[in-house]
């Protein structure tokens, strides 16, 4: 679809891929609506888009965190971005359980909610969803959870791309970005390769996503390899990840 003069929700656009997206969207002319939970990040951002900023914590809330959000919807959305988003790093077992449960929330009920109380409007509109998963929805060894939400946003993804022809679904599965995301997940990244890519070149992509209705969007483009391993032989998969991470 095209955005412009066309109403953009994106959450988590107060700071590293969802900012991206934000200015991104605004260059190509969207009426935005941006979320996030810091009130001076999220400003700037609306600042440098013309975007209107909702200050809103979409796990602290509760439902009313997606209430909120509704609430202050300016008119009916044609495009609704699911960015936001964290991580958790360390052994299963040593996750606390509250930290598990805020994932999940954040993860993965709060998309769900603002899609269910959204689909009407994105029919309505010929819209479009944008669902940021991860490559970690193939599973990582020591980010289970966050796995299973990324593998829950992109089993969403599927069910609502079918069950709802008239919008478009797009899921991305993104590599290693160089956002703040890894210093909040607590393990800031340190491979040697793949080093992370840049948020706007993510931004990007989900923008020619958007525009060519594509069901998948993987950056970088050669991790599909792996997701078309993880498809065609899981066992290989589970091997090769716990050899080389
Ligand atoms: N960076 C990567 O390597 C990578 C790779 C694959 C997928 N992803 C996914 O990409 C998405 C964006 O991540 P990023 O890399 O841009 O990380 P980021 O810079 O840490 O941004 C995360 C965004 O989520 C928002 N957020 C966090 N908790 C929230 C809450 N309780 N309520 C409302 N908003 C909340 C943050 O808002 P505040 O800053 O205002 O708190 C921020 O805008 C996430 O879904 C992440 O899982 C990232």
């Amino acid at each position: 679809m095209r955005v412009a003069d066309r109403v953009a929700l994106v959450t988590g656009a107060s700071s590293g891929i969802g900012a991206a997206l934000a200015e991104r969207l605004a260059a190509d002319g969207a009426r935005l609506v941006v979320t996030g939970r810091d009130a001076e990040r999220l400003h700037q951002v609306a600042e440098r888009t013309g975007a209107k900023a909702v200050v809103a914590d979409l796990v602290a809330d509760g439902a009313s965190g997606v209430g909120t959000l509704l609430d202050a919807l300016p008119a009916r959305p044609a495009l609704v971005v699911h960015c936001a988003g964290a991580g958790a790093a360390g052994p299963l077992a040593e996750l606390a359980p509250a930290r598990a449960d805020e994932l999940i929330d954040l993860n993965l009920r709060a998309p769900i909610q603002l899609t269910r109380a959204l689909l009407p409007d994105l029919q309505a509109e010929r819209g479009h969803l944008v669902f940021v998963a991860s490559i970690a929805a193939l599973g990582v060894a020591g980010e289970a959870v966050y796995s299973a939400t990324k593998a829950g946003l992109r089993g969403f993804a599927d069910a609502v791309r079918i069950e709802a022809p008239e919008i478009g679904v797009t899921t991305v599965l993104p590599g290693a970005v160089d956002t703040p995301y890894f210093g909040r997940r607590g393990r800031e990244y340190d491979r040697r390769f793949p080093r992370p890519i840049r948020a706007d070149r993510v931004a990007e992509e989900i923008a020619r996503g958007i525009r060519r209705d594509a069901v998948e969007v993987v950056t970088p483009r050669w991790l599909a390899l792996g997701a078309r391993v993880h498809g065609a032989a899981p066992a290989l998969f589970a091997r090769a990840s716990r050899r080389f991470g």
